[in-house]
């Protein structure tokens, strides 16, 4: 089994090249299945959860090319509509290939699909928003059957402002003739992303970043070239690793904008940062002052996503802290395992009071999702002596090489096969 083992005890120090987005690369891949031309993507992270993507579009006949960053998508040859359940429950992002499937072929059968384990997941607000559309939903035997022969523009207005169902709404919609709205839409910078890669491909949506969204179907999508944003989420994580280890780190290629929430909660409290275009230097030389309150929401709030890692930083802070997760209902799982390293936290529902010690102590954890073992390696950076991380597949999701990125920034963690 592969682990990850971490002598902690040292600061981070050094520049790091920010990573695409996750969050971006895999509705953008669902995306490509609209098209009947080639299309190139850039800056390609070979995170497993796009791999599982590639293999998702391979099963439908569409081919892809790597070539180093460089991924080309050929959807010419597309001929199923059908995604069986051991590659849709790889993933979350296998939802969003529903959208794009009725865009092309009007129909879709679709297994339920997987990601992490951080609560029910339901796709409740997806389907609701295509029967608003006039698609035929169907659930049976753990697949979704969806027929759009007589699918229509409609004004959506969404329960919750769900990233996935906005995101497979609006590729249902863009070769929908007339006018589609979604209202209450997410406003993640990821939703932005793939407005910009849909109309690099020639289609009319306008609104993402804001809560209502317009798609003008058009008849044809073309080929294109795209380089999709870099991970917000990744270049939090490396920003709460330095306010924890202490040292003076440079990201280049995330933007701040995307991480103003977080940016505001431990700016001159954990570390002192400074932004310079796309630049963002992280430093720190004094332990962290807790935070005090945290609560997570969608964007623009506090991303549920650096809840875990915001945890981590808050168990080695002076003082206490009270971190709170609204977006979803068991996202606390690394909490256990945090504890085995002598951080006092106590849950109760979705709140987390933590009260920060001097130190961690390194012990043998468990992954249990992708952003808890993030926080485990955050913890391991900083505990005195060796920490053994197993299940370390659900970091692999997210994260490219992490031990490597890491090493470059002066930490001792290794990848061991036992
Ligand atoms: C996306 O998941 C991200 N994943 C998640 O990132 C992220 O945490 C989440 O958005 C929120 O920002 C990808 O983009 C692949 P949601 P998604 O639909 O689309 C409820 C990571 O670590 N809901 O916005 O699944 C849902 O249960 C991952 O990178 C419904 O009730 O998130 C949750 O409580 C984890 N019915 C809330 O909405 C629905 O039909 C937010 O879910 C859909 C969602």
């Amino acid at each position: 089994m592969t682990k990850l083992i971490i002598q902690g005890g040292r600061k981070l120090s050094g520049e790091l090249e920010v990573t695409a987005a996750k969050n971006s690369y895999l509705p953008i891949l669902a995306a490509c299945l609209l098209c009947e031309e080639k299309i190139e993507l850039h800056n390609y992270p070979y995170y497993s959860d796009t791999e599982s993507m590639c293999e998702i579009i391979t099963s439908l006949g569409g081919r892809i090319e790597k070539e180093g960053s460089v991924l080309t998508v050929d959807p010419s040859s597309l001929f199923s509509w059908k995604i069986e359940s051991e590659l849709a429950s790889k993933v979350r992002s296998s939802i969003f290939t529903l959208g794009a499937l009725l865009g092309r072929f009007k129909r879709a059968h679709v297994a339920y699909p997987g990601g992490c384990e951080i609560g029910a997941r339901p796709i409740d607000i997806h389907l609701a928003g295509f029967r608003k559309l006039g698609v035929r939903v169907e659930e049976k035997h753990g697949y979704i059957y969806c027929n759009a022969e007589k699918m229509h523009p409609a004004s959506i207005m969404l329960d919750f402002p769900s990233v996935g169902a906005t995101e497979s709404l609006i590729m249902a919609s863009v070769n929908l003739e007339g006018q589609t709205r979604i209202l209450n839409a997410a406003r993640e910078p990821e939703i932005v992303d793939l407005q910009d890669f849909l109309n690099a491909m020639g289609a009319d949506v306008r609104g993402a970043g804001s809560s209502e969204i317009i798609i003008s179907g058009v008849k044809k999508l073309r080929g294109c070239s795209f380089t999709p944003i870099a991970d917000r989420i990744i270049a939090g994580t490396y920003i709460i690793a330095t306010a924890m280890c202490g040292g003076d780190v440079l990201l280049n290629g995330a933007k701040a904008e995307h991480l103003r929430a977080l940016i505001d909660k431990i700016d001159k409290s954990a570390c002192m940062i400074e932004v310079k275009n796309d630049k963002i230097r992280v430093k720190s030389d004094a332990r962290p002052i807790a935070v005090g309150k945290m609560e997570t929401s969608v964007y623009p709030g506090l991303p549920t996503d650096l809840q875990a890692q915001l945890l981590a930083l808050a168990t080695i802070s002076e003082g206490s802290s009270m971190i709170v997760e609204n977006v979803f209902e068991s996202r606390f799982k690394h909490v256990p395992e945090l504890i085995k390293m002598g951080a006092d936290v106590h849950v109760k529902d979705r709140v987390a009071f933590v009260r920060g010690v001097k130190h961690l102590y390194g012990a043998s954890v468990s992954g249990m999702d992708l952003r808890g073992t993030a926080s485990l390696v955050l913890a391991g950076l900083v505990a005195d002596g060796y920490t053994m991380i197993s299940n370390v597949h659900h970091i692999d999701r997210g994260y490219k090489n992490i031990e490597i990125e890491l090493s470059k920034l002066g930490a001792d963690i290794k990848r061991i096969d036992d």
